[in-house]
């Protein structure tokens, strides 16, 4: 057997459907400025799935601070890991001001979220630790925990019942092992919009021993008074040991960062193997994500303005009887009923009759007979693209409901 047979028996879950679907569905092509309006195949549409939050990805200030680090430093500059030659005053500072604005001791960079949380979750962990998650942890949380030897225990999405169930079995195994025990949620979870249970997750501390980690890769700029994440929103910053968010969402840049108390991070520093053996991030970038903190630290309109078109988007979609699962979140899934042909003719008609792009979910990130239309608004969008959007939405669930679409998958061959 060739290794590489698997390359054309068998592409994987997504991979299968690559024929029929690349270039629309799957690596589809969103052409000209960053907002609520971009060309998708030589046509605009109105765009409701990028995770530009609060519009800062054309913010002049922000274009202006990126052009000029770029033309400064170059994309360059620092050359070589953190730890051997790519340490920088800038990195520094951004790091101080990240930990302020999220209310904790300290903080460092990482360079690509993904990566830096495999690393956070392999250099904490050891054999005898138990490592207790939500079931619907992305996909940066189970790669980290492939890499640790210990004992896993899952509970079902927010079931703090469960929780409290695996942690007393992690309880029961650590008091053998001599290990401790990692919790692991997020604060905003990035497809059905529902918030990790922060509150039970941390009362239950006073039960367990437990450090608890929280991956706010949508909370982040988002969520709380002003916008410190899901730990703000609930009040439990102090509670929170560690606090993990990321550059490519509400700040619209790349890299992202763990924020914790000062020993716990100069111990990642030094123990974070995909940070530590990396290139560091380019001056551009941190230049330019000190330029959006500061925008999200002063200029609060932006965030009104996004949770502005939340409301009105999520409370308009109630109205006309769709469903939008337990969002508290800007995350706006609309859930309908159908297979996976379903889906596509039901985003080929949104796309193509419609000019809305938004993202479509299948199987098997969600249950087989689920269609997940998922909507991220932003600050860009406007009180018509909402109410457009809210009409589209009715008429497609219509149009389901009397079995206008078919089985069969969108045909995109024009
Ligand atoms: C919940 C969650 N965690 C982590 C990440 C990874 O972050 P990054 O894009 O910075 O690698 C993402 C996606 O961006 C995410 O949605």
């Amino acid at each position: 057997m060739d290794v590489f047979d698997k390359c054309t028996m068998n592409m994987g879950p997504l991979g299968r459907y690559a024929d029929q679907s690349e270039g629309y569905f799957m690596f589809p092509k969103l052409e000209g400025e960053i907002g609520n309006r971009m060309i998708f195949k030589g046509k605009e549409r109105l765009v409701w799935s990028l995770n530009n939050y609060l519009g800062l990805a054309n913010h002049p200030e922000v274009r202006k601070a990126d052009a000029e680090a770029a033309a400064k430093y170059g994309m360059a500059y620092p050359m070589g890991a953190r730890m051997m030659s790519g340490q920088t005053d800038y990195h520094e500072q951004l790091e101080r001001e990240l930990a302020a604005y999220v209310g904790r001791e300290a903080a460092y960079l990482l360079n690509y979220g993904y990566q830096g949380m495999v690393s956070i979750i392999n250099a904490l962990v050891d054999r005898k630790d138990v490592i207790v998650y939500d079931s619907e942890a992305h996909a940066c949380i189970i790669d980290g925990m492939r890499l640790h030897f210990g004992k896993r225990f899952v509970y079902p999405h927010n079931n703090i019942e469960n929780l409290e169930l695996q942690l007393r079995r992690a309880k029961k195994l650590t008091e053998q092992t001599g290990g401790g025990i990692l919790v692991i949620t997020e604060g905003v979870y990035g497809m059905s919009g529902d918030l990790g249970k922060l509150l039970d997750i941390v009362a239950l501390k006073e039960k367990f021993n437990f450090r608890l980690l929280v991956d706010d890769a949508h909370g982040f700029g988002t969520m709380g008074p002003t916008g410190g994440g899901t730990d703000e929103f609930y009040g439990v910053q102090d509670k929170v040991d560690l606090f993990f968010g990321t550059f490519a969402k509400s700040m619209a840049g790349i890299g992202g960062f763990i924020a914790g108390d000062k020993q716990v991070i100069k111990y990642l520093m030094y123990n974070m193997r995909s940070q530590i053996f990396a290139k560091s991030l380019p001056m551009p970038m941190v230049i330019g994500a000190l330029k959006r903190l500061e925008i999200l630290r002063n200029e609060p309109q932006h965030r009104e303005n996004l949770w502005k078109i939340v409301h009105a988007l999520q409370d308009g979609l109630k109205a006309k009887g769709l469903d939008i699962g337990k969002t508290e979140s800007p995350v706006t899934p609309v859930m309908l009923s159908g297979g996976v042909g379903e889906a596509t003719q039901i985003t080929y008609d949104l796309r193509e009759n419609y000019n809305i792009f938004c993202s479509i979910v299948g199987y098997p990130v969600v249950p087989k007979g689920v269609i997940l239309l998922r909507l991220i608004p932003t600050a860009m969008h406007t009180m018509e693209d909402v109410e457009y959007t809210i009409n589209a939405f009715a008429e497609i669930k219509e149009k389901l409901e009397q079995k206008k679409y078919t089985e069969e998958m969108a045909d995109i061959s024009e």
